[in-house]
């Protein structure tokens, strides 16, 4: 795979062009026609549909999904978008297979329940076709050397659709990281702290939740999110908090995550919330949630760092991605909205707000499509993501997050997991590179193009 328009990395160097030394200036995109199919038509495939239908040379043959509401759904945003009705592959959970044989299509977009996520990039990619995975790409290490190696054999991008690392916030500290201000990084943390209970109880007859039901009599997530939470004990979900402190930290890319630590509480929040809406003799209080309600995982980087993640959907407490960025000059944290670097910071031992900061090194991404970004989604990052997926798919060029990347995320799933059932023991995170992370140079946020 080639990467054009690419991208030399950063060192210390100041804000502006000397830091983004390939800066593309104007939308250099051709209007060359992409082909795309989407796979998962459910509450996020919807909206990435419609992000996706709104780009003009944007072609979408093929949809597939197996519930008929949900295709119904997507058809009529189809409609309402002004494309061509789309070929419907509704056959089963195996139809998607026909799809991606059939269709001439140049990208797939996943967005079905995490155990299909790795089987249909793999189906795509063998099929000849780029692929987008909604998180995570993947539940075992297996499966994430599959991808890996599938990639590298095919020459197809297994790209993550990692929104939160398109967080405009995210990505001024990222090139406050890239400017030095953090001075050598020490410690890194982030998260996925949001209650999820009325999403993994929702049986569909209100817009956010009702019920104590799941699995069958569920909708949207409670159909099938909600059973891995019988089923499994780990950090479920640790990519939003390390797709953004990955690419500070440049794993895959000078650095890699080398050996994890997970340990979880007990499990309180979705029984105690049946009792709560249910009452005492519903019969899912009977059910055995296997998922501690808090999970921390802690993880050592080959150059030093540490990285501290955190998943907690079960309990009662305001949203929060828990961002925490610590180097040897100083800190951010996000959710003090706080900042304070020595020698820059007014008043030693105090925080000062971060506003300033986040302006000053506003990403150049985001200035330049703050408009289009405005309304596309968890505060405009998702109109980046889809947008990065569309331009590597069209110029079939590397994307910016890459299967390596991918598959260095989703590990930690399974990892977490086997730690957990090992009293905490130290687990190894295999080298997805096979040692190509020693050359490898940043590739994310580097440009003002993708
Ligand atoms: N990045 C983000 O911010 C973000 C936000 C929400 C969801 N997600 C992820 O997106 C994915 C989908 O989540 P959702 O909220 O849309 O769930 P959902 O349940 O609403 O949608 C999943 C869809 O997949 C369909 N499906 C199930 N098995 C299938 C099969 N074998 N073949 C074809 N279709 C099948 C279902 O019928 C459903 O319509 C999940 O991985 C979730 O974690 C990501």
């Amino acid at each position: 795979m080639k990467r054009k328009n690419f991208i030399k990395t950063t060192a210390a160097a100041g804000i502006g062009t000397a830091m983004f030394p390939n800066l593309i200036l104007g939308n250099t995109s051709n209007s060359t026609r992409v082909r795309m199919g989407f796979i998962g038509t459910g509450l996020r495939g919807q909206w990435v549909l419609w992000l996706a239908a709104k780009y003009p040379e944007v072609d979408i043959p093929a949809i597939c999904d197996i519930d008929d509401g949900m295709i119904a759904s997507a058809l009529k945003i189809l409609k309402d978008a002004g494309k061509p009705e789309p070929a419907v592959y509704k056959e089963g959970d195996e139809d998607f297979r026909r799809m991606v044989k059939h269709e001439k299509l140049d990208g797939v977009y996943i967005a079905t329940p995490w155990e299909w996520h790795a089987e249909m990039s793999l189906a795509s990619m063998n099929a000849g076709i780029h692929v987008g995975t909604e998180v995570p790409a993947a539940l075992t290490v297996d499966e994430c050397w599959d991808l890996v190696n599938t990639s590298e054999s095919t020459g197809k991008f297994c790209m993550i659709m990692e929104n939160v690392c398109f967080r405009r916030d995210v990505m001024a500290v990222l090139n406050m990281v890239r400017d030095g201000l953090f001075g050598e990084l020490l410690h890194c943390q982030g998260g996925y702290q949001h209650d999820l209970r009325h999403v993994k109880f929702n049986d569909g007859k209100q817009p956010y939740g009702g019920g104590v039901e799941f699995g069958t009599k569920g909708y949207s997530e409670a159909k099938w999110r909600t059973q891995h939470s019988v089923n499994r004990n780990g950090d479920l979900y640790p990519t939003h908090g390390l797709g953004p402190v990955s690419t500070m930290l440049d794993i895959n890319r000078g650095n890699r995550l080398l050996r994890l630590t997970s340990t979880a509480t007990q499990s309180r929040g979705l029984h105690n919330y049946i009792v709560k809406h249910g009452g005492k003799d519903h019969p899912n209080t009977k059910v055995n949630f296997k998922l501690g309600d808090i999970v921390t995982t802690v993880i050592k980087c080959a150059n030093g760092e540490t990285i501290l993640l955190s998943h907690d959907t079960n309990s009662p407490r305001p949203y929060s991605l828990n961002f925490r960025v610590q180097g040897t000059n100083g800190i951010w944290m996000r959710d003090n909205q706080s900042i304070y670097i020595e020698d820059r910071s007014p008043e030693p031992h105090i925080w000062e707000s971060d506003e300033t900061y986040l302006q000053e090194y506003d990403h150049p991404l985001w200035k330049k499509f703050e408009n289009e970004a405005a309304g596309s989604g968890h505060g405009g990052m998702d109109f980046f993501i889809v947008r990065a997926f569309i331009e590597a798919v069209k110029r079939d060029i590397a994307p910016p997050i890459d299967v390596y990347d991918s598959v260095s995320m989703s590990v930690i799933c399974p990892l977490s997991e086997k730690s957990i059932a090992n009293n905490s023991s130290s687990i190894e995170i295999p080298d997805f590179t096979r040692g190509k992370w020693k050359n490898n140079k940043p590739i994310f946020g580097l440009t003002d193009d993708i």
